[in-house]
């Protein structure tokens, strides 16, 4: 392995995942990194670690630096098992290591791994002084877990943001200019769609604490690290944590027969006669992680399924859970499907759109059995109104 220093005396440590391709749920098909940075100063500094199975990958890369049993604090700016997971591996060549995270951090690694470690415990605000540097440390709460905090150096101009600005990346590149601009940044958004949707108002008031900051360097603890875009992606974390969306419109469904399908296409033509950016999602050959990166940038959804057996097909309860658990707010939705008899999906597929508080401009559409030439005309003229309404 070569040193890789990301500024001087700087060194990215972590873990290379080639083959994950499921990270809780979220499809990860071109794997990830957990970042780690070893900090050489009077005080030897880790910043996070790695998910448990790459510790001596970790441990090795360090190993080309310093002895590991010189590490005086390993900075945990986030509980999650990611980057915790290779903490009491650390511990194990250096038992006299503080670990540096927030009262959350503290708890949530107490409840985790049952171990009386040493703890540091910082404030936002609160600054670390390690030789010639300062730690600066910024509490950021739900990006992504309740103990989330960034660290900057203000003698580097360097922001250690863990979650935030993540991607899943697996490269031996680590710097944004390193790699396609738009595969970077289709991942990053996947990542914010799939992670930090939720939390667009913690996010808003983490990019406003972080304003004043003179960054020249991004260090996230997944996928590349930013330096040549990092104007980009900070207007486009502005963008998503305010669900600003784009003139484009978004078709989701699965069917049974292909009742289902063919108002789906027929919205699809009505859409089209407006001009307006459509994508076509079928639930059985599309990941919802995927369809959620098309949705964070949709303004108008449409979600459409046939009922079965008084509900729904289990593939869109499945993507309507996912969807109320990150909460995307100001779109304008559509809901339909088809039926024999009961009718149920297409009204408990609205109700999840109001209870996100979608604007909702058109009736449902819910067709008995096979639709007819006079409905498909009917969903036609009503894909062309929500195109309109879309466009406006
Ligand atoms: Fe990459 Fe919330 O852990």
């Amino acid at each position: 392995m070569n040193k890789l220093e990301v500024k001087p005396g700087i060194y990215w440590v972590g873990g290379i995942d080639w083959d994950i391709r499921n990270f809780h749920g979220y499809m990860t098909q071109r794997g990830t990194t957990y970042n780690a940075y070893l900090i050489v100063d009077e005080k030897i500094v880790l910043v996070d670690t790695v998910k448990h199975y790459l510790s001596e990958e970790m441990l090795s890369r360090i190993g080309e630096i310093i002895d590991p049993g010189k590490i005086d604090y390993i900075l945990s700016n986030h509980v999650e098992m990611d980057h915790s997971g290779a903490i009491h591996k650390i511990l194990e060549a250096s038992p006299d290591a503080k670990i540096i995270t927030s009262t959350q951090g503290e708890k949530g690694l107490k409840r985790h791994y049952k171990r009386d470690w040493k703890f540091h415990v910082v404030d936002s605000g609160d600054t670390l002084k390690i030789g010639k540097r300062t730690l600066h440390f910024v509490h950021t709460p739900m990006v992504h877990w309740p103990d989330n905090m960034v660290t900057y150096i203000p003698e580097d101009r360097i922001l250690f943001s863990n979650d935030a600005f993540g991607q899943h990346i697996a490269s031996l590149e680590r710097f944004d200019d390193e790699l396609g601009r738009e595969m970077i940044m289709e991942e990053a958004a996947k990542y914010y769609a799939n992670i930090v949707l939720p939390y667009g108002n913690r996010v808003q008031k983490a990019l406003a604490d972080l304003s004043g900051l003179e960054i020249d360097m991004i260090a996230p603890s997944h996928g590349i690290i930013w330096r040549s875009m990092i104007p980009d992606i900070l207007k486009e974390y502005g963008k998503w944590s305010c669900n600003e969306t784009e003139k484009r419109a978004l078709i989701i469904y699965d069917s049974m027969w292909g009742s289902t399908e063919r108002i789906a296409f027929a919205f699809m033509e009505g859409l089209r006669e407006q001009g307006i950016r459509i994508n076509l999602r079928n639930l059985k050959t599309n990941h919802i992680s995927d369809i959620l990166t098309d949705l964070l940038t949709s303004r108008l959804i449409l979600i459409g399924c046939p009922t079965l057996n008084n509900g729904m097909l289990p593939s869109m309860g499945a993507f309507l859970t996912y969807l109320k658990g990150l909460k995307p707010s100001g779109r304008i939705g559509a809901a339909f499907g088809s039926y024999g008899w009961g009718g149920q999906a297409v009204g408990e597929i609205e109700k999840v759109m109001r209870d996100l508080k979608w604007e909702l401009p058109v009736e449902k559409i819910n067709i008995k059995y096979v639709p007819d030439d006079e409905e498909l005309v009917m969903v036609r003229k009503i894909g062309n109104k929500l195109g309109k309404i879309a466009l406006t």
